[in-house]
């Protein structure tokens, strides 16, 4: 009879990640962790120019090096139709360069060989004759009337301009403009930033010339939807096609778009017949594939004489680099960027994005981010702070008092988005309360008497997670759904396979856990698999905080399917009629009858053993979830910073940070999810810089150079949450991986700026360095 029920691992409960196990052990599989019989070497040869036409290139000498099978260029891969491939906006990227090359650390040959060094050796020696041509390296420049023409290999390319995009409405919103009584403007660049997840990109390719199946082993966040790109590029027939994703050290978006190293590596091993193992080192990855941001705003926001928001009028200019290969929804050119009215109740707005060409490695990837989400989050956050203090108003009071309030929603912004929940001035007190806000200000002005300069940055972002849904959102025409496919076995165990792919939030610890809530099957007893497209379900994977709002919401989906199904088992095997059977704990039990029970592990062994009269066997199902709107998760981040008046140096001396995810499913994961996205906001908001010179030379292509956040530099951050569920979502859940680096470096910035308003500096653009804090307290007259 009725059998103890256990079911450790619910929503809710912060257990131990599952996956910890291996990775602690440093038994994680990573991609160079797989070694091929019989497999070779590919290393790159990549430009050392901006913009240069290509005149030769000779391998002659690399070809006759010991240990080299081949010399791959530009030409033999147009002679298969291979130099130029698709990329996920509709634009073309030069796999291996034939005409020109048009950014610093472009591909321009690759050597494969029987070990890397000897591939490294051989790469040397290939001589590349170059026609060094101006760099543009800026969208000002791009715009210029006689700019160098970038893409010259696009028929109808006249200039570099790729696109003009716009949202709201331009005449309502110039009619607010003009009875506003005040208008303010930022004018901000958000950086070029990237996202350095501690492994590089690479892959292996296999393809056996006996049964023409290629496997290729990928570092990828989405390896169903690169199976299909790659079909179309290849030709090759897509159930040849199998990608693995392995374990992943870190992508944040860097590890979605089709990057060149790719198609080179799997052209050559369908070529010589052999694996070919292709890993990019850290400068590679840092020069060459899919950076962040880059992106120059305007934003003007109109007010009443009460401080009352009016309109919202915002214009970007979008650095894309050489290639627009942004992974960005076809509808949606300057990505989900028209988010940019955030949690504010503003009429009307309008937004106006242009997109240009220049000298630099394609842009644009969503680093931890929904496809632009943070810059605008960045530019409304920035803007609101600016306009609460050119008006004399507290930072929060402003937003106060401004807020969509928690009886609008579902809330119909101006450009169009439809707001699933929120409750922001719950959030903010929250934060406010735990930081101490008034004593907080207090201190601030007392200290503010003493000479000192310290401030308080407040950030109250919105943003928009979990696309699809399918209808508004796809890349490439796939729409974005996700996939969750569910077997449990005899025994009561289970296997979960998604379309999705963790790169170390989490998955296989929290993704079990809603099987246990749904099911009652223990967490320790389903086995999470993802990143292998022979075996899961096709989804279109992993970034932009999409994995629980979709793929978590098809498990719960699933899951559900099997408990129906257990229900008709169960009312087989008690003799009682469906209707009477109550679900409780893993179990159903007949009403009134509580220990007439079966647990779902009684369930399971029956679905293959005693099974009603005309049921099929088996307890297994597959759901594709294709979500009715996006997640809307939001929080109030509040950082307290001290400024050495002497050096310019930010010293952070408070962080708070409350989220409202929804329901959470871990909430230790959750919070770990947090504190790194808020060390990231922290890196981007004051270390971070990649730029380029006047001849488009990457400076930033090194951890020397590119200064990333240790432990050391890191503040101490202090956690609050509210839950406000997400209506939509089966388990009230909304995404949570980006919210902490789309809403801090607006907070981070804005307490430097609150510190120095006293001094009328009202912008610093990131990284907000100790030079520039230095030099505009020096431009204000401060000599100390
Ligand atoms: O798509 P990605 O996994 O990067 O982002 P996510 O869906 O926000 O999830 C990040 C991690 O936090 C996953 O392990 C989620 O299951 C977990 N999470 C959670 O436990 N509760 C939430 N409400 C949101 C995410």
């Amino acid at each position: 009879m009725a059998t103890e029920v256990h079911m450790h691992g619910r929503i809710g409960e912060s257990i131990k990640r599952k996956e910890d196990g291996r990775f602690l052990r440093g038994k994680g599989n990573y991609l160079d962790d797989i070694d091929l019989p019989a497999m070779l070497h590919m290393v790159i040869l990549r430009s050392p120019h901006a913009h240069a036409r290509v005149k030769s290139v000779d391998t002659a000498a690399a070809s006759a090096m010991p240990g080299v099978i081949a010399v791959v260029t530009g030409e033999l891969m147009a002679q298969h139709k291979l130099a130029w491939m698709p990329t996920l906006s509709y634009d073309t990227q030069a796999v291996l360069a034939t005409d020109k090359v048009r950014f610093q650390g472009q591909e321009v040959a690759a050597v494969v060989a029987e070990t890397k060094a000897q591939a490294e050796d051989a790469r040397d020696l290939i001589v590349v004759e170059y026609d060094v041509l101006p760099a543009v390296i800026s969208p000002q420049q791009a715009k210029e009337a006689g700019a160098a023409l970038i893409r010259d290999d696009k028929e109808n390319q006249r200039d570099n301009h790729i696109y003009h995009w716009e949202a709201g409405d331009q005449a309502t919103t110039q009619a607010a403009f003009a009875k506003a009584d005040k208008v303010v403007r930022l004018h901000t660049f958000y950086p070029r930033c990237h996202p350095a997840p501690l492994e590089t990109c690479g892959c292996i390719a296999d393809v056996n010339g006996a049964t023409g199946k290629a496997t290729i082993y990928m570092t990828s966040q989405a390896p169903h939807a690169i199976r299909t790109v790659f079909a179309l590029v290849t030709g090759l027939p897509e159930q040849n096609i199998r990608v693995i994703s392995p374990d992943i050290g870190g992508g944040f978006g860097n590890k979605v778009p089709v990057y060149p190293g790719y198609v080179v590596a799997t052209a050559a091993s369908l070529l010589i017949g052999r694996p070919v193992k292709w890993v990019e080192d850290r400068n590679e990855n840092l020069i060459s594939t899919g950076f962040a941001r880059d992106f120059h705003m305007t934003g003007d926001l109109a007010l009443d004489k009460n401080g009352k928001m009016l309109a919202l009028r915002v214009h970007l200019d979008s650095d894309n680099g050489a290639f627009f290969a942004d992974a960005q929804p076809t509808k949606f050119k300057a990505g989900l960027f028209h988010i940019v009215t955030g949690s504010y109740d503003i009429p009307t707005a309008h937004v106006t994005a242009d997109g240009y060409y220049t000298n630099k490695a394609p842009g644009g990837v969503a680093y931890r981010c929904s496809f632009r989400v943070t810059e605008a989050s960045y530019l409304i956050e920035r803007l609101v702070t600016n306009a609460a203090i050119e008006l004399g108003m507290d930072q929060a009071e402003f937003r106060m008092k401004n807020f969509i309030q928690p009886e609008q929603f579902p809330y119909h912004s101006a450009t169009g988005w439809e707001y699933d929940s929120g409750d922001y001035p719950r959030a903010m007190n929250v934060a406010l309360e735990q930081l101490g806000y008034d004593e907080m200000r207090k201190d601030v002005e007392a200290r503010r008497k003493k000479g000192e300069v310290t401030g308080i940055g407040i950030a109250s972002f919105t943003e928009v997670v979990g696309a699809g849904h399918g209808a508004e959102y796809d890349i490439l025409g796939l729409r974005m759904f996700d996939s969750a496919e569910l077997r449990v076995h005899p025994t009561g165990k289970a296997m979960l396979r998604m379309g999705t792919k963790s790169q170390g939030q989490g998955h296989e610890t929290t993704f079990a856990q809603i099987v246990t809530e749904e099911l009652g099957i223990p967490a320790a007893d389903v086995a999470v698999e993802e990143g292998d497209t022979d075996t899961a379900p096709y989804g279109l994977g992993t970034y932009a905080s999409r994995s629980t709002a979709v793929a978590g919401a098809a498990t719960a989906m699933v899951a559900r399917k099997l408990r129906d199904k257990a229900r008709k088992i169960a009312s087989h095997l008690l003799e009682a009629a469906e209707e009477d059977l109550e679900w409780e704990n893993g179990r159903f039990y007949v009403k009134g009858s509580t220990d007439r029970a079966k647990t779902i592990q009684e369930i399971a062994f029956a679905a293959y053993s005693n099974i009603p009269e005309g049921m099929e066997a088996g307890l297994e199902g597959v759901h594709y979830y294709d979500p009715p709107n996006m997640t809307f998760p939001f929080g109030t981040y509040a950082v307290v910073v001290d400024v050495d008046k002497g050096t310019g140096q930010v010293k952070v001396r408070r962080v708070v940070a409350v989220d409202d995810c929804g329901v959470r499913i871990n909430p230790m994961i959750v919070e770990g999810q947090i504190h790194g996205g808020l060390a990231e906001g922290y890196g981007i908001a004051f270390m971070e810089l990649i730029t380029f010179d006047a001849e488009g030379n990457c400076i930033g292509s090194n951890f020397m150079e590119y200064l990333l956040p240790t432990a050391w530099e890191t503040p101490r951050f202090e956690l609050g949450e509210t839950t406000t569920p997400s209506p939509h979502h089966p388990l009230g859940a909304k995404g949570v991986g980006e919210s902490p680096t789309v809403g801090s470096p607006a907070a981070y910035v804005n307490a430097v700026m609150d510190a120095l308003a006293p001094y009328g500096v009202t912008n610093i653009d990131m990284p907000v360095t100790s030079d520039k804090v230095w030099a505009a307290l020096r431009a204000a007259g401060v000599t100390e």
